[in-house]
């Protein structure tokens, strides 16, 4: 498993604003949107291409298109949802997947309540998309959901990380080369309620409102 923490001025600077209570929902919606977009050009670095030949106005060259299968984004629900554009407008040609997962408030493990994802997934790069990487259990579980059904790369997309997350991740996924976590930082430390600090508090609360 690799981790990669995206150190960039802009990152940093939506980031803040994501975290401020302060912040609407509406731009916290706007904010999500553009972090996401940020991230992805980077978590798309190894996105699977192949070579094609065009015609310029002038002459015949080559050049690369995305490899087929064509990969699968994979939001989370329901606070995942809101990184869908972001990554959308970087592989817009995507499919795709969604899988609800919420966590059990009391025990902290991941509950499966929803899945709409192709059975057999065999080659196919997979991005899956969860703003917090708080225990780490969702991502476990979507992670091992999606390398059963044949997936040949997960790549995840997390605002922010805890660290009791990421070790219970790397415990779990192992050494397995094909997964990669993408985050905008790596926060301190998961409070008694399994909430990241410093944080920007329930992801989809602040993205839809408390329902
Ligand atoms: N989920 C959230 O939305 N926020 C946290 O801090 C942890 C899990």
């Amino acid at each position: 498993m690799r981790i990669e923490i995206i150190d960039h001025p802009l990152v940093a600077h939506k980031l803040t604003l994501l975290r401020d209570e302060n912040t609407p929902s509406a731009v916290f919606r706007q904010l999500v949107d553009e972090l996401v977009t940020l991230l992805a050009y980077e978590a798309t670095h190894d996105a699977r291409v192949q070579e094609i030949t065009i015609q310029t106005p002038l002459t015949e060259t080559t050049g690369v298109k995305l490899a087929e299968p064509r990969p699968i984004v994979v939001p989370i629900l329901r606070a995942g949802l809101g990184m869908l554009e972001g990554m959308s407008k970087l592989l817009p040609s995507a499919e795709i997947g969604f899988l609800g997962l919420k966590r059990d408030e009391e025990t902290l493990q991941a509950i499966t309540y929803a899945n709409r994802l192709p059975d057999d997934l065999s080659g196919r790069q997979c991005y899956v998309l969860d703003p917090m990487l708080a225990t780490g259990a969702t991502l476990i579980d979507s992670v091992n959901y999606l390398l059963e059904r044949g997936a040949r790369d997960v790549t995840c997309v997390c605002l922010l990380g805890a660290p009791e997350g990421l070790r219970n991740l790397e415990k779990a996924i192992g050494n397995r080369a094909n997964v990669t976590i993408f985050m905008a930082a790596l926060d301190d430390h998961l409070n008694e309620k399994g909430y990241i600090v410093p944080g920007l508090g329930d992801a989809g609360d602040r993205l839809y409102g408390v329902v």
